[in-house]
């Protein structure tokens, strides 16, 4: 598939899968792409930014729509939601089939990772708008600084999630332990997670609470890499001014927390902290390399995690790379895992982050290889939401947006 039959593959979906009206429940405009129109049709946080990073390349002023929308969202106190259920009408059964965190029927009262502030710098660079940009500020400023207050409540750099979709990585295994998962299914997953959202109940729409009760308190490396990626990019919007300076020291004091905190000498990776208590999750999976994405990682810890992990055939360099946890893993499931994701095939939107990253550090070579592997997977199987890191077999949604991530790769 050359460029162009790639790019009409990818407009094809984004155009299929947009959204646009104007919201009964609070009179707003939107103009969304939803990740796919039978398993998710609602606005997705993250996967709102990569849709906008992919529709760059395609119409930019849809990029700013998509962006524009996400941030109608956002509450006063700075939050923006997960999922915003614009249209509810539209699947009006989805709440019955999946464990969604309320405190407002039109939309989740959860977070996803925060790579906002860096969609909205590729859309300003792209597009010089200052009026963006401008409007922009306000929202991300709130936005970052809600995460900082309710979500690092011991302020050691670190911000938490209170349950696993938070980190967008569901049903990664290493969340197994502290879900106190048995079943290993999708099943158990969404009974564990029933079981976290009725404890939490009493509790609904306080985070700190909710934190300190600490029945799922997880200081997870891909959701901190992002934060600080997000905050350095928020810093570079903001310009000169006392704000960039906040965002960018409380962007050193993430990477800072993440080396001093979650690498593990011994491993030669990061992991995520447990609990209150900050337990090390000893569990290698995708997760564990997301630090790559910050070009400040120090070159000692850069090169562990490619040549220890990524680039090593018995963990992360599989046939179709970068499979969301190593071979190596006893829980490692390659195939199709009905629903129970996360735990084995590759993603497109996590080779995006990589294979830049890769790049940034100096291994195009391996970056290259990302890019053509993930090319072969969309050539052979379609924009799926997922890939077999052994046989490049599309598996999951169908006409998935962010995999159209391909465009900016
Ligand atoms: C799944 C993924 C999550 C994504 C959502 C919509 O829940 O784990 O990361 O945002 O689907 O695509």
């Amino acid at each position: 598939m050359d460029r162009k039959a790639l790019e009409e593959g990818a407009r094809q979906i984004l155009l299929t899968n947009l959204r646009q009206g104007v919201a009964d429940w609070n009179g707003q405009e939107y103009s969304f792409v939803c990740p796919s129109l039978t398993g998710y049709p609602f606005q997705w946080f993250w996967d709102s930014c990569f849709h906008a990073i992919a529709l760059l390349h395609l119409n930019p002023d849809q990029a700013k729509a998509e962006l524009r929308t996400l941030m109608s969202a956002a509450l006063p106190n700075g939050f923006i939601p997960h999922i915003i259920f614009w249209e509810m009408e539209k699947q009006p059964d989805f709440l019955s089939r999946n464990i969604v965190g309320q405190t407002d029927p039109h939309y989740s009262s959860t977070m996803q990772p925060p790579i906002i502030a860096y969609a909205v710098e590729r859309v300003y660079l792209a597009t010089g708008d200052e009026e963006f940009r401008k409007a922009a500020l306000p929202v991300l400023i709130n936005y970052y600084r809600w995460l900082r207050e309710a979500r690092d409540p011991d302020n050691d750099g670190l911000i938490a999630v209170i349950q696993p979709e938070e980190a967008g990585t569901d049903c990664s295994p290493k969340y197994d332990e502290a879900l106190g998962l048995t079943d290993l299914s999708n099943q158990g997953f969404i009974a564990a997670l029933k079981k976290i959202y009725e404890a939490y109940e009493p509790l609904r729409g306080d985070d700190h609470k909710i934190l300190a009760a600490d029945l799922f308190h997880f200081e997870d490396v891909l959701v901190n890499s992002i934060y600080a990626f997000g905050m350095r990019s928020l810093a570079r919007l903001l310009g000169d001014s006392p704000e960039a300076a906040e965002f960018n020291h409380e962007a050193d004091h993430t990477r800072d927390a993440l080396l001093e905190k979650c690498w593990d000498e011994e491993a030669g990776a990061f992991f995520d902290l447990s609990g209150v208590a900050e337990k090390p999750v000893k569990v290698v999976t995708i997760s564990s390399l997301m630090p790559l994405i910050l070009s400040d990682l120090p070159r000692d810890k850069v090169e562990r995690l490619v040549g220890d992990w990524l680039s090593s055939p018995d963990h992360f360099w599989t046939p179709y790379p970068i499979p969301s946890v190593p071979a190596s893993d006893p829980k490692f499931m390659p195939g199709n895992p009905r629903g129970f994701i996360w735990r084995g095939p590759s993603w497109i939107n996590t080779n995006w982050f990589l294979s830049h990253a890769l790049r940034d550090h100096g291994y195009s070579e391996l970056a290259d290889v990302i890019v053509a592997k993930s090319h072969e997977c969309i050539e052979k199987y379609g924009f799926r939401e997922y890939y077999h890191p052994y046989t490049a077999e599309g598996l999951g949604a169908r006409d998935f947006g962010w995999s159209t991530l391909i465009l900016d790769m």
